[in-house]
């Protein structure tokens, strides 16, 4: 760690690791989708991630995390983020966030998606969209010079203006060598607040909608220092993440599938 706490640009050579990592996430992702049906435990989900993630000779961030029990986060339906996989299982109509970060060579690659369950309410596909427009938006706003204030600001507006609310309390991270680190990325802010993003290093933008209210509640989880949370109001949240490389002239976005 520097003394500014924000991590040391990343070499070419790191770089490519960090490519490489980010690019198996993506893949993990999208390996999960087509087991995402009603009849599923989220245990099930947990033991695929698990081996899939092993087999491509990586090892899941999550798995002893700050005691944190499982290879993946699952977040049903009111469940806002950190949800801990256990012997539910998904039903139609459910909506679900996966979010994965296998760490390989040194590097930590980490993205979530939501994921519809069988047919899904209109009203809750409109809160998957607008999460996912709301991290593209965050994304598109990283720019030389621009600051973790100008993507929140950014994502905020843009889920206000649809009629929903952005949680404050937790967000985006430095990513990289370590699997959180400096800046924190918020989910809402003010232009030129916060700060600045500096090329070479990368960030997750990963907004947290909820339906209703931003009020959220902390639940324990038994031997871990992680806490999941859950809506106040027991109304759905939805989020997205990608793992970006700020560059000098703009960003990369590394957990896309090719
Ligand atoms: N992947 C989550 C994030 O986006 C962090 C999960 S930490 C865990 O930052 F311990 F709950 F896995
Ligand atoms: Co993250
Ligand atoms: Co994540």
């Amino acid at each position: 760690m520097r003394a500014s706490g924000l991590p040391a640009p990343l070499s070419a050579d790191e770089i490519v690791k960090m490519k490489a990592v980010c690019k198996l996430a993506a893949r993990t992702l999208e390996h999960i989708s087509s087991y995402v049906k009603p009849g599923i435990s989220l245990n099930e989900i947990d033991q695929i991630i698990y081996d899939f993630t092993l087999t491509h000779g990586a090892t899941p961030a999550p798995l002893g995390y700050h005691g944190y029990p499982k290879s993946v986060c699952t977040s049903l339906n009111d469940v806002v983020c950190h949800g801990v996989p256990d012997k539910s299982i998904l039903k139609e109509g459910d909506i679900i966030n996966i979010d994965v970060t296998p760490f390989k060579d040194g590097f930590f690659g980490d993205t979530s998606a939501m994921f519809l369950v069988g047919q899904v309410d209109e009203t809750l596909k409109h809160l998957v969209q607008i999460a996912e427009m709301a991290r593209d938006k965050g994304i598109e706003s990283i720019a030389p010079g621009a600051t973790t204030g100008d993507i929140g600001f950014e994502i905020n507006k843009f889920v206000t203006r649809n009629g929903y609310t952005t949680v404050k309390e937790i967000g985006g991270h430095g990513v990289g060598r370590m699997f959180h680190e400096e800046p924190f990325v918020p989910s809402f802010g003010k232009k030129g607040r916060g700060d600045k993003l500096l090329p070479w290093r990368c960030i997750t933008v990963e907004p947290m909608v909820n339906m209703g209210s931003d009020e959220i509640i902390e639940y324990d989880i038994p031997r871990s220092t992680i806490k999941w949370y859950r809506t106040a109001d027991g109304k759905p949240s939805a989020q997205f993440e990608h793992t970006i490389l700020v560059t000098d002239s703009g960003y990369d976005i590394l957990t896309l599938p090719d």
